[in-house]
C-alpha cells in the first residue's frame, strides 16, 4: 500500500537543506554570512544518489533522513510504521525546508509490496534500519523477531540482488558483542548474543558477510555492505521537533528518565548498583543520534561508494562515542539539562545486563572520518527539548500509556 509517494528534488532547495539544522539555531546575521558559502548542489557528497531507507520514519532512520537530504541525497522510504508516526516524517520534511518526501507504508516482510517498490525505483544503495528492537518482548516472543528481522531483512536482500542494488548499509548493535570481555570494543572482539533481539542481528550481519564472498554471477556487480554496530544512541535533533518516541513503557534508560523529568512518571528504577563500575552502576557508550546519523552519510560516502572498504565487499564498524558514563551520570547530566530532581530508586540487576561496554570508535574514525562530535550533556540536553516540547511524543496524550 502507498500512502503517498511524491517528491520535489528540484536542486533549488538543495543549498537550502545541507544547512536547515544549523538555520534553525543560528542568529538571522550568522546565516546572512553562510549563505555567502553554501556550495551548488552538484558539490554534495551524494549528489543525486537515490537511497531507499527502510525504518526511516522511526528514531535514528527520521535523523539520517535529514542528513541525507542535506547531503544531497534522494530518499525513499519503506516502513510499515509499527514503531513510528507519520508526523515524524512531516516534521523532517518541515525542517528540510518544505519538502515532500517519497514514502511507501510497506512491511518489509511482503515481497509483493516490497517488489512494487523496487519496480517503481532505481535506487542506488539502501539503508537498512526497519526491524524490532525491544530486548524483553525479544525474549518473550522470538518467532515474531526471527520473522521480522531475520524474515523481512531476506526479503529486502534478494530484492536488492534481483534489482542489482547491492550497496547496503546495515544497522547492526552493540549486542552481538554479547559479554563484553573487555572494553574499549573494537571490532575484532568475539561475538556473542544474549537475547533472540541480538542474535536476529548476529544472524543478519552473518548473511550478509556471505552474500559478500559468495561468487558474483557474470554482468552482475559486487556487494557493497557496511555493517554499522551502534553503541547507545540517545539525544535529539537540536531544534527539538523529532526524536525518540517509544510506545508504552520504555525499556531504555534515556527516555525513561526524560519521561520522569516531564512528569509522566515517577521514578527511574536504577537497575543495580553492585556492578565493578565507579559508582556500581552499568556503564554504557551514549551516542548522540544526529552524530549517529552523520556516521550513515559517511558510511555510504565513503564505505558504500568511496575507498573505505578497499577491495573488501562487507565491513563492520562501529559508532559510539569511545566514553562511558554511567546510569547515576546520565540522571545527573539530565537533572542539569532539565533543572528538574530526578528522583530515582535502585533495584536489582535486570537480566541479561553487563557491567560495562563502550566503543573503540578508532576504524569509523580512520576509514569512514568520521567521529562523534556531541557530548553527553549536550545529547541529554537535545532529549530534554524534544521531550519537554513534546511531552507525549507525535501522538495524542490519550493514545499514551
Ligand atoms: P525504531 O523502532 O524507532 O525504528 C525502526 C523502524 O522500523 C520503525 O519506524 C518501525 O515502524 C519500522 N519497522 C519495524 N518493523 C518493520 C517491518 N517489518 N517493515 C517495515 N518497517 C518496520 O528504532 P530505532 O531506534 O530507530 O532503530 C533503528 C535500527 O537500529 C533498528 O534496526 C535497531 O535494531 C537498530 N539499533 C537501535 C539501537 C537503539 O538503541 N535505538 C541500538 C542499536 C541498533
Ligand atoms: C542502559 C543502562 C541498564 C533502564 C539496549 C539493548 C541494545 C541496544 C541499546 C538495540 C544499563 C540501565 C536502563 C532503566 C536502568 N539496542 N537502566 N534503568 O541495555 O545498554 O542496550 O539498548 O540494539 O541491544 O540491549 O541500554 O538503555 O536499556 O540501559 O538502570 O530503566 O541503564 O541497566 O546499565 P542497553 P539501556
Amino acid at each position: 500500500q502507498v500512502t503517498s509517494c511524491f517528491a520535489c528534488y528540484c536542486d533549488c532547495t538543495l543549498p537550502l537543506l545541507r544547512f536547515s539544522s544549523l538555520l534553525l539555531l543560528l542568529p538571522p546575521l550568522l546565516l546572512l554570512r553562510m549563505s555567502a558559502s553554501v556550495p551548488s548542489s552538484s558539490d554534495l557528497p551524494l549528489h543525486g544518489r537515490h537511497i531507499l531507507v527502510t525504518g526511516g520514519a522511526g528514531y535514528i532512520g527520521s535523523h539520517t533522513v535529514l542528513h541525507l537530504i542535506s547531503s544531497g541525497a534522494r530518499v525513499t522510504i519503506v516502513d510499515n510504521l509499527s514503531n513510528s508516526n507519520l508526523e515524524a516524517l512531516a516534521r523532517v520534511e518541515k525542517l528540510a525546508g518544505g519538502i515532500k518526501l517519497a514514502f511507501y507504508q510497506v512491511d518489509i516482510r511482503d515481497a509483493v509490496a516490497m517488489e512494487k517498490v523496487f519496480q517503481e525505483n532505481k535506487f542506488d544503495a539502501c539503508i537498512h534500519f526497519a526491524g524490532l528492537k525491544a530486548v524483553g518482548e525479544s525474549v518473550a516472543q522470538p518467532m515474531k523477531y526471527y520473522d521480522h528481522n531475520a524474515g523481512g531483512s531476506l526479503v529486502l536482500f534478494q530484492l536488492l540482488t534481483k534489482y542489482d542494488c547491492k550497496r547496503i548499509v546495515f544497522s547492526s548493535s552493540a549486542t552481538v558483542y554479547g559479554v563484553v570481555q573487555e572494553n574499549p570494543i573494537k571490532e575484532t572482539a568475539p561475538l556473542g548474543t544474549l537475547n533472540p533481539y541480538g542474535q536476529t542481528k548476529y544472524v543478519i550481519e552473518g548473511i550478509l558477510r556471505d552474500l559478500a564472498v559468495a561468487p558474483v554471477p557474470e554482468k552482475e556487480s559486487p556487494w557493497k555492505i557496511v555493517i554499522l554496530r551502534y553503541f547507545n544512541p540517545i539525544g535529539a535533533h537540536p531544534s527539538g521537533s523529532i526524536g525518540e518516541d517509544p510506545l508504552g513503557i520504555p525499556n531504555n534508560l534515556l527516555p525513561f528518565v526524560m519521561q520522569v523529568a516531564v512528569g509522566r512518571r515517577p521514578e527511574v528504577n536504577v537497575f543495580g548498583q553492585d556492578y565493578p563500575t565507579s559508582d556500581g552502576t552499568g556503564v554504557r557508550d551514549y551516542i548522540h543520534v544526529e552524530d549517529l546519523a552523520l556516521g550513515h552519510v559517511a558510511a555510504i560516502e565513503h564505505g558504500i561508494f568511496g575507498g573505505a572498504l578497499c577491495d573488501k565487499s562487507c565491513d563492520s564498524f562501529n559508532l559510539g562515542t569511545g566514553k562511558g558514563a554511567s546510569v547515576l551520570e546520565v540522571i545527573a547530566a539530565a537533572e542539569k539539562a532539565s533543572g528538574k530532581k530526578i528522583p530515582y530508586k535502585v533495584g536489582p540487576r535486570r537480566t541479561g545486563d553487563i557491567a560495562a561496554c563502550y566503543a573503540d570508535c578508532s576504524k569509523a574514525n580512520n576509514l569512514l572520518h568520521w567521529r562523534a562530535a556531541k557530548s553527553l550533556d549536550e545529547a541529554v540536553a537535545d532529549s530534554w527539548r524534544w521531550q519537554s516540547q513534546n511531552p507525549h511524543g507525535y501522538a495524542a496524550p490519550e493514545n499514551k500509556l
